[in-house]
């Protein structure tokens, strides 16, 4: 038991002896601060002469992307700002305070520089609170570092929707001093991104810093601004995977719809139902797209140009419906059209053959028609009796006259089969025509 206490009571003189110098510390510390600050002016640069301007590094890490709204051009971002500053004030030296070598300090208690962010329009006024403490070490230099949420303007350009990169500038600077009284500058030539949060809508490619020094008539003093320019650039596969691809897919088919035959009777109802389905898609998605007027975003130009061949491939069939339902008081197809569709056009289509071998038909019809027209005629001459030949006379008449029926039948059938080998051909330049619209739309409109 006694061994026991005693190594309790040197236990007790050695964190005694380990605590001691850290409270005389601790009183030495508040002894100095309450000394440094008992004549200081935070409200004047710390400085003793008065022509020494102060040099105010400038760091920021951007934390987190808060929101980039399109329609209101507001971009709200959490940033880490880093300050540095010397105050010739708040020195000591640190061998006669007891090693005291560092201080915080509250940041409404000493001078600050008043940096604001100029492109500011949230409620506050967009300058750095005084929020945590600043850090003195015994040669004056003062550390600030304060995470901070800045809302700024940043001018959205949705042309591009939804593969649009944007650029948002903060630009700092002093708003009373003039760059020979408050010299701010860079301390990296971008801001740190290591503690960055990736946002959900957006990449951050880079946020290099700038310093610009701008002169303005009214004074000769330069005015120092800092600018961090966040490079941002739109992650559009929600877009692609949510938007685009459905509307691809009814835009192929759209294309393939022209493979129904016209005369099946669901071609046009096939090309309905894909632009009702469009019309509806667009109406549930119309809350997705930035809704600005000033410019079409190339999304809104896709949808556009689908519904538009949607619409252009409805109105094709109807045509080629029409076409190839001619009727029996068809006229004979125009001698233009006839060369342009069945001669040229089908020809180029690889449908040629359906069209020649057609006209080779006929031409065999004719042919045989007329060899029987001949050998009726001359076989009554040699008939000796007389009312055979009245009555063969008379069949004969018949016969012509339903042989010249149905020549007239088949010429007119020939005629509406011409009409319907147009409507076809017609409509495979229009299928054609469809597909390579869609292609060129999806190459210039999805880059
Ligand atoms: C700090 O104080 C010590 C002791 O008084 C002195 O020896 C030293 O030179 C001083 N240092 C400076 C930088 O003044
Ligand atoms: C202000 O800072 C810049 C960059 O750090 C430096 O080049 C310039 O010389 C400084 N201006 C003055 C007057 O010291």
């Amino acid at each position: 038991m006694p061994n026991m206490r005693i190594s309790l009571g040197f236990l007790l003189l050695i964190t005694l002896q380990t605590l001691m110098p850290e409270s005389i510390a601790q009183d030495a510390a508040v002894a100095l601060k309450a000394s440094l600050l008992a004549n200081y002016d935070k409200s004047l640069r710390p400085v003793k002469s008065v022509s020494t301007h102060v040099n105010v590094d400038f760091d920021v890490s951007i934390r987190q992307i808060i929101e980039l709204s399109e329609k209101d051009q507001i971009f709200r971002v959490n940033l880490w700002l880093r300050v540095y500053w010397n105050d010739e004030y708040l020195t000591w030296n640190a061998s006669e305070h007891g090693g005291v070598d560092s201080l915080s300090i509250h940041s409404s208690d000493v001078w600050r520089p008043d940096i604001f962010l100029y492109n500011n329009i949230a409620e506050t006024y967009g300058n750095i609170e005084a929020i945590t403490d600043v850090t003195v070490t015994s040669t004056g230099r003062v550390t600030h570092l304060q995470p901070t949420i800045f809302t700024s303007a940043c001018p959205v350009d949705i042309t591009r929707f939804p593969f649009d990169k944007q650029e948002c500038i903060l630009d700092f600077a002093s708003w009373i001093y003039t760059g020979d009284k408050v010299n701010m500058s860079q301390v990296n030539p971008e801001a740190g991104r290591s503690t960055f949060t990736p946002n959900v809508e957006w990449i951050l490619n880079g946020a290099p810093m700038s310093r610009k020094v701008d002169f303005y008539p009214c004074c000769p003093h330069p005015f120092v601004t800092i600018l961090i320019i966040l490079q941002l650039e739109r992650r559009s596969f929600f877009y692609m995977f949510n938007m685009v691809l459905p509307c691809a897919i009814l835009m192929i088919l759209n294309v393939l719809g022209f493979y129904i035959p016209p005369d099946s009777g669901e071609r046009l109802g096939f090309f309905m139902t894909i632009l009702l389905a469009l019309v509806v898609f667009l109406q549930v998605l119309s809350g997705s797209l930035p809704k600005t007027s000033t410019t079409v975003p190339q999304l809104g130009l896709f949808f556009a140009v689908t519904i538009a061949l949607v619409g252009f491939s409805c109105l094709a069939s109807i045509v080629v419906i029409r076409l190839s339902y001619s009727g029996p008081a068809a006229r004979p197809l125009p001698r233009w059209l006839r060369l342009l569709l069945l001669h040229y056009l089908a020809r180029l289509f690889c449908m040629d053959t359906i069209a020649e071998e057609k006209h080779v038909d006929e031409k065999k019809e004719d042919v045989s028609n007329s060899s029987h027209q001949d050998s009726q005629t001359n076989q009554p001459r040699n008939t000796p009796n007389l009312a055979l030949d009245l009555s063969l006379r008379e069949i004969v008449r018949y016969s012509r006259e339903y042989l010249a029926q149905t020549w007239k039948k088949k010429l007119e059938e020939a005629d509406q089969d011409e009409w319907k080998m147009a409507a076809l051909v017609l409509d495979r330049a229009l299928m054609i025509l469809v597909g390579i619209a869609s292609i060129v739309a999806c190459v210039i409109l999805l880059r």
